[in-house]
């Protein structure tokens, strides 16, 4: 772990908590990670390629936020539960962001998808976020406390823009992310019993995934998700929604 002073912008009730984020060494990940580090969070990003692993960690210790990393691919669930497990913060976090994701290969309508590059894009996006709550949620249901923010897609919603035909398997494994999301708040009382659980929409954003053409930036696509990761939690809370630019959206 890089321990190094926090930044002068530390909130009190982010310095001890602990963020692991999934994706968190590019793109969205990465900009929640950075925001969420400066507000004093410890954070532990999770990826699968040790080098983008390696440079984004050091980009954010340069910065002064307490960063560490752990390299797994999310769909493997063996390897997902043995090293979480083994790292010395990532089982208690008090946060968890599922921003790891893969698109579908262009043009994968349902009768053009191959049974490979289904599984595939499902064993990340759905398998994955799986792979983490099963890991780190029974802790935050045992300490009644926690968030858990899953970065789904409005290609997934049953309603505006969502399944609209197309990236067939990009977009059912976001609409099974938000069925996951929902069900799952449900059964943690929707928010009564200490854990809150999202999901939200980041719309087109400018990374590897989104293309530099997208209209908006990383920061500006992970603001929902650092919202959604410290605001304030009472019995008003609203949670086991979809969300995006802070607003309730429907499924
Ligand atoms: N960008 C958009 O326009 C947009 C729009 C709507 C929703 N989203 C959603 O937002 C999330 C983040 O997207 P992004 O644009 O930030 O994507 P990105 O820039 O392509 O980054 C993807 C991240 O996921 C990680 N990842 C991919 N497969 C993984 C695996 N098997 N195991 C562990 N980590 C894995 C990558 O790690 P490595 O570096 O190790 O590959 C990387 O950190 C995704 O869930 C995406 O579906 C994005």
């Amino acid at each position: 772990m890089n321990s190094i002073p926090k930044p002068d912008i530390t909130v009190p009730e982010l310095a001890e908590k602990v963020v692991v984020i999934t994706g968190g060494s590019r793109g969205i990940g990465f900009a929640a990670a950075k925001e969420l580090g400066a507000l004093g969070a410890t954070v532990v990003l999770i990826g699968r390629n040790p080098e983008n692993l390696s440079s984004a960690v050091s980009s954010l210790v340069g910065l002064g936020i307490d960063a560490d990393s752990i390299c797994v691919d999310v769909s493997d669930s063996a390897s997902v539960s043995e090293k979480i497990g083994q790292h010395s913060l990532a089982p208690q976090a008090d946060i968890l962001i599922n921003s790891a994701g893969v698109m579908s290969e262009k043009m994968a309508k349902t009768l053009r998808t191959s049974s490979q590059e289904w599984h595939r894009v499902m064993g990340i996006n759905l398998d994955g976020t799986f792979n983490l709550i099963s890991a780190i949620g029974p802790q935050m249901a045992g300490r009644k406390s926690g968030r858990i923010i899953n970065v789904s897609a409005c290609l997934g919603r049953f309603s505006g823009p969502g399944l609209a035909g197309g990236l067939a398997p990009y977009r059912i494994s976001k609409t099974a992310v938000n069925a996951l999301t929902k069900n799952l708040a449900a059964e943690l009382g929707n928010g009564s019993r200490g854990v809150l659980v999202d999901a939200m929409c980041p719309n087109h954003t400018r990374t590897d995934m989104g293309g530099q053409d997208a209209p908006r930036s990383a920061e500006e696509a992970a603001d929902t998700i650092v919202w959604l990761a410290t605001r304030e939690h009472n019995s008003e809370t609203l949670t086991g929604l979809l969300w995006e630019d802070r607003k309730v959206v429907p499924w």
